[in-house]
């Protein structure tokens, strides 16, 4: 397999912790690509542009990171990431949807806080900012668990992602237990292999 991705991307990073999760990393060839400039090699795999894109050894492209990790799961007999069925499953999934809601919010932040200052964009930065800040403080309410599932590791690497590119804005001081999860979950060897940097 071969994956289209970028060492700073975090959604790049829950499809490699899958991966080493289920003893996978071994078989993905790791092709570092800028999406922003629409790569030919990109672009004839995924039309959108995005990564993490996972090319199967059958040469099916596969996107985006909720997709490939739920196929990572399909290979090998190794305890899964997608819990199958119940209130595991659903738990899992909305975390899922948190962390990467979290991002959504955040990725393009950087990009729009990166341009001149005008109205219709401050409103826009101040509204992501608004959910992440509010998805933070429902996490501190109702704590992930502490078992690796696609859910928390989702979080996981939506809470290293503020760090790696929000430093500037602390987000442990009024979520205590949260900041006290992340701890415990950032010592887990597929989380701390994969501490993203540029
Ligand atoms: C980043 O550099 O922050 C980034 C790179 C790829 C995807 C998302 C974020």
């Amino acid at each position: 397999m071969k994956m289209f991705h970028s060492p700073a991307s975090p959604y790049a990073r829950k499809v490699r912790i899958c991966a080493i999760a289920r003893g996978l990393d071994a078989r993905i060839e790791l092709v570092p690509c800028n999406p922003n400039v629409s790569p030919p090699e990109l672009l004839a795999q995924n039309p959108l542009s995005k990564i993490p894109t996972l090319i199967t050894d059958d040469g099916v492209a596969l996107f985006d990171s909720p997709v490939i990790c739920e196929y990572l799961d399909s290979l090998g007999d190794a305890l899964p990431m997608f819990p199958e069925h119940g209130a595991a499953r659903w738990r899992a999934l909305k975390l899922q949807a948190m962390g990467d809601g979290i991002l959504d919010a955040c990725v393009p932040r950087r990009g729009e806080l990166a341009k001149p200052k005008e109205a219709g964009r401050d409103a826009l930065i101040a509204r992501w900012r608004a959910a992440v800040e509010r998805t933070l403080d429902a996490l501190e309410a109702a704590l992930p668990h502490t078992s690796k599932d696609i859910g928390t590791i989702t979080v996981a690497c939506a809470l290293g992602y503020l760090d790696f590119r929000f430093p500037q804005e602390p987000w442990r001081a009024t979520r205590p237990k949260l900041a006290f999860w992340f701890e415990g979950i950032s010592q887990d060897e597929a989380v701390a292999a994969t501490v993203p940097h540029t």
